[in-house]
């Protein structure tokens, strides 16, 4: 078991953090988290240098430091780098890998109430487009994914397409067992999609003992990267039994006339064209993030989600985090004010927080009869002194 950053330790990483200062408390990581310099550096850097020499220019000098982020990915995931794919954001990547698993008509979408919205959307396109039908898995006595119910629903493999699942939802501290899901997908031969959009930077993550077959995250949450960036995990065993639907002439080499043939490995998700400057400053965050070690960066977030869990619900607000393990994202309701008014009032005081709604995870929202939820998402820079005056902040509005 890791141990949380000392307060020492804590400083030292803020000091690296141009957004932490005395004035502002972010407790937004979960929207978009607060960048290391080195970030900035290598983002700006490089705008400069497009801006200096041109781009395809600049990116012909940054190629072997573009190349060095696949590895990085690779090395915080317990992946190898030709399973990663370079991507925009978390939905981007989950699109691209949902669209590329065959679906017959008929054919199961195994999810969770907790599946996230976009996710939610792709799937009812998916009844339309390719006649399937989505079945959902309930929750558990502990709020998450209900084991034996999913054990139950893969007893029929052959008529399922995939199993879904969000690891960390959008709306609240649930970690959903991923390893337990992953386990019984590999025994099935059911394809697993895995949404870590929240997961990724703030949990330790190794794929082989998780056992999903694909992985989507995004760059500007818990990995602390630029905004529009994020990648793709697609299983070395997966590569050859999916098929991206919407290849580029990088995805895939024009090798005839009338025929084209997919690049090898998690390649052929990606296009040619992308951000230059945001890929090497999600190579620099993640770079950060295995420098300080993501065993400790996740058992600094649970202790500081604790404490401030703690501190909300002795000043009258009601927590609504399901599940057994619990994560940096907290999720409350104040006794007489909707969601939307606590944030802005936090807002000038001083404190980041932000809302999620009906639209962000429907199916739980609905099955738990929730309204909106003020969303307080802490990190490795939060410290308790800040988690003191928010919720004092909190408590007074
Ligand atoms: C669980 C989950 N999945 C997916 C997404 C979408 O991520 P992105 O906006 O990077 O596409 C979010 C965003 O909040 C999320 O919380």
């Amino acid at each position: 078991m890791a141990v949380p950053f000392t307060p020492v330790e804590i400083d030292a990483i803020r000091a690296n953090t141009p957004g932490c200062t005395d004035d502002l408390i972010h407790l937004n990581h979960a929207g978009s988290s607060l960048p290391d310099v080195s970030v900035l550096d290598a983002q700006i850097g490089h705008l400069r240098r497009e801006a200096g020499i041109g781009g395809y220019e600049a990116a012909e000098e940054t190629a072997e430091a573009e190349a060095a982020v696949y590895d990085s990915i690779a090395a915080m995931i317990g992946g190898r780098r030709h399973e990663v794919a370079r991507m925009e954001h978390a939905t981007a990547a989950w699109n691209a890998a949902f669209w590329a698993i065959p679906k017959r008509p008929w054919q199961r979408i195994i999810t969770h109430d907790h599946d996230y919205g976009a996710n939610w959307v792709a799937f009812l396109r998916a009844v339309e487009v390719h006649g399937v039908v989505i079945e959902r898995i309930p929750s558990d006595a502990h709020g998450q994914i209900d084991l034996e119910r999913l054990a139950s629903a893969l007893e029929r493999p052959d008529d399922i397409a995939l199993v879904s699942l969000a690891w960390i939802p959008t709306n609240g501290g649930l970690v959903n067992p991923a390893a337990g899901v992953g386990a019984l997908t590999r025994a099935a031969g059911v394809p697993f999609l895995l949404d870590a959009c929240q997961a990724v930077g703030q949990l330790d993550i190794d794929v082989e003992s998780i056992g999903c077959d694909a992985l989507s995250a995004t760059g500007r949450k818990y990995l602390r990267g630029p905004r529009g960036s994020g990648f793709l995990f697609v299983h070395s065993r997966a590569v050859e039994r999916f098929a991206p639907a919407h290849p580029d002439h990088h995805g895939a080499e024009w090798s005839a006339i009338d025929s084209y043939t997919f690049a090898p490995g998690a390649t052929r998700y990606e296009y040619w064209e992308h951000n230059h400057a945001a890929w090497p400053g999600l190579g620099a965050a993640v770079d950060v993030a295995l420098r300080l070690g993501v065993d400790r960066i996740q058992a600094t977030i649970a202790q500081r989600a604790k404490e401030l869990r703690e501190q909300l619900v002795e000043r009258g607000m009601s927590v609504h985090d399901a599940g057994v393990a619990k994560c940096g994202i907290v999720t409350m309701t104040h006794p007489t004010l909707d969601a939307g008014e606590v944030v802005s009032r936090l807002a000038t005081r001083g404190v980041n927080a932000s809302s999620t709604f009906l639209g962000s995870a429907r199916a739980d929202m609905e099955a738990r009869g929730l309204p909106s939820l003020v969303r307080l998402s802490v990190h490795c820079t939060t410290t308790p002194a800040e988690i003191q005056r928010a919720a004092t902040a909190i408590g007074e509005i």
